[in-house]
């Protein structure tokens, strides 16, 4: 049976291009990405997913607190599994709810360290680059309503130099969240 998924993304949008752009390529996998949401309304993942014709839909903080539109455009989309890629917002009890581990996130270190509110993005690896770690890495885990707390589905590691900058981190660890990111999805 197939899985319909729904992207949440709030910035540059490239694990959601590489989710979108994988399983459209690759029909015999079963995944329909249906759907990116995004709280932001000049996130360049919107244009992304509309240059590919992809329905979108912006989550206004109004809406978002009760999440009215966005279950109703969920339902009639027939998702069942929820993907972060990049989305910025606290899931609220809500959704957690309406979506029991059918929500996942991509975290750009190893969890536990490196994550809670306000560790995201460049955050995360100029605090690994501080702290002078000799590895960092991903996870993917399902999604609670606490920030990256969820139980770890998959991680992986990269060796760090001690030359590395906080962006050439950055730059490695997306490569692995790209190359594994949908792996990871395809088998839930
Ligand atoms: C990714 O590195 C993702 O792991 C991170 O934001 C980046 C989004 O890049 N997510 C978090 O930090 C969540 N706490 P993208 O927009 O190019 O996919």
């Amino acid at each position: 049976m197939s899985k319909r998924i729904a992207l949440f993304a709030s910035g540059t949008g490239s694990n959601a291009r590489v989710l979108i752009d994988r399983f459209r390529e690759h029909p015999e996998d079963g995944v329909e990405v249906v759907l990116l949401v995004s709280n932001k309304s000049t996130a360049g993942a919107l244009m992304m997913a509309a240059e590919r014709g992809l329905p979108t839909l912006v989550v206004k903080r109004a809406d978002w607190t009760e999440g009215k539109e966005l279950l109703r455009a969920l339902d009639a989309l027939r998702v069942d599994l929820i993907v972060l890629a990049g989305f910025l917002w606290l899931i609220p009890a809500y959704l957690v709810q309406a979506y029991p581990n059918k929500i996942v996130n991509i975290h750009p270190a190893l969890l536990p360290k490196y994550g809670g509110k306000g560790m995201y993005g460049r955050h995360v690896h100029e605090a690994v680059k501080a702290a002078g770690e000799v590895e960092s890495g991903i996870t993917i885990h399902y999604v609670d309503e606490n920030y990256d707390e969820g139980s770890i589905i998959y991680q992986a590691a990269v060796r760090l130099d001690p030359e590395d900058t906080a962006e050439q981190i950055a730059e490695r660890v997306l490569r692995l969240e790209h190359g594994n990111y949908w792996r990871v999805v395809y088998g839930l």
